[in-house]
């Protein structure tokens, strides 16, 4: 049975173990959003044959779509030379080197993005301060060629595969969700209606990218807020996105983001959820969320409820933690 330390191989795509970095903003880029010699440095320190991908942390597709005044980006071309260094060294390393592509809708200010921010209506996530300006639909066509643009740089940067950002309270958890859609045209107003962004994004990512190259969608999978989404909509929403093209489901949280304060101190606190997903795509999942300790990370996978372990402040933390989990859980014939 697969364990923490077995490949596992996805569309020719070999993991040579089940421990994922997942996405981490460290807001070390230049303003500009390109890549500095320090978050080099970062991934560097983490990568290794023992943590089988690390993954970019979110890197914005337009500049409206930036969080943060110093988040890393990917809306230019310009961007690509610094891309590639930052995967090779990944790769050097000796994981593979993913990139998490996003826009993140209302969740920043006019003062990081110099404009109102946009969205799928003018509804606050929780949190957050300023009311959005409801994307036009011309708009939302732009955004679904910005993602493909973002994916053709991720390519050409080299990195191994690509993950669509679509949890967290992004624009495209956004757009799912109907707590934050208000909308009563082509993208809002039932169920179809606000998964069609998402599907249009995966769909010209895929277009741009190939049929053979894995992509990855990380997908809010409960708001945990009366009036948002939850498993059974993320359960609907799961299979629509793998028939697009989606090979891997990255299991998260939604609108109250990858930590909510209510699940914090609980061990492995998206495993159900990752179980929920798991059950009805039929694709491999990974999940994060306070997973620290390597016997339980190994068991998780051996009782097939997940297929990826996400070990994010862990390895921040720790960054020769995947070293440690091997020795820990080694068992002879694995
Ligand atoms: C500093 C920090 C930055 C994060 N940035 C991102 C991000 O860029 N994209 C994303 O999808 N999740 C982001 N997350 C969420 C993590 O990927 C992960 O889901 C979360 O930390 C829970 O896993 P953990 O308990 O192992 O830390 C971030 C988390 C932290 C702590």
């Amino acid at each position: 049975m697969a364990g923490l330390f077995s490949p596992l191989t996805v569309k020719g795509l070999t993991f040579g173990n089940r421990i994922v970095m997942p996405p981490m903003a460290n807001n070390m880029a230049t303003p500009d959003g390109g890549v500095t010699d320090r978050q080099v440095e970062h991934y560097m320190t983490r990568a290794g044959r023992d943590v089988a991908l690390v993954m970019v942390e979110h890197s914005y597709v337009r500049r409206d779509g930036r969080a943060t005044d110093r988040q890393l980006g990917i809306y230019d071309d310009a961007l690509i030379p610094g891309l590639h260094r930052l995967a090779t060294a990944i790769k050097r390393a000796g994981s593979l080197a993913g990139i998490q592509i996003t826009h993140c809708g209302s969740r920043t200010t006019s003062g990081v993005i110099g404009r109102r921010p946009g969205g799928p209506s003018d509804v606050v996530v929780p949190g957050d301060k300023e009311a959005p300006e409801p994307f036009a639909v011309e708009e939302l066509a732009d955004i679904v060629g910005a993602f493909g643009a973002a994916a053709r740089r991720a390519v050409e940067a080299g990195f191994d595969l690509i993950e669509v950002h679509g949890a967290h309270g992004y624009l495209l958890n956004q757009f799912l969700s109907p707590y934050t859609n208000r909308r009563r045209d082509a993208y809002g107003g039932n169920q179809c209606n606000r998964l069609r962004l998402a599907l249009e994004v995966v769909a010209e990512v895929r277009r741009q990218v190939g049929a053979d190259y894995v992509l990855v969608y990380r997908l809010g999978s409960d708001d945990m807020l009366e009036g948002g989404l939850h498993l059974a909509n993320a359960q609907w929403a799961a299979p629509q996105l793998v028939a697009e093209g989606i090979d891997v489901i990255d299991v998260s949280g939604g609108l109250l983001g990858s930590r909510p304060p209510h699940l914090q101190g609980q061990v492995g606190y998206f495993v159900p959820l990752a179980e929920g997903i798991k059950a009805v795509t039929g694709v491999p999942v990974c999940v994060a969320g306070g997973i620290s300790n390597p016997e339980y990370a190994d068991k998780i996978v051996r009782e097939g409820r997940t297929d990826l372990v996400g070990i994010g402040r862990a390895l921040l933390a720790d960054p020769a933690w995947a070293r440690r989990a091997r020795e820990a859980v080694a068992r002879p014939g694995d």
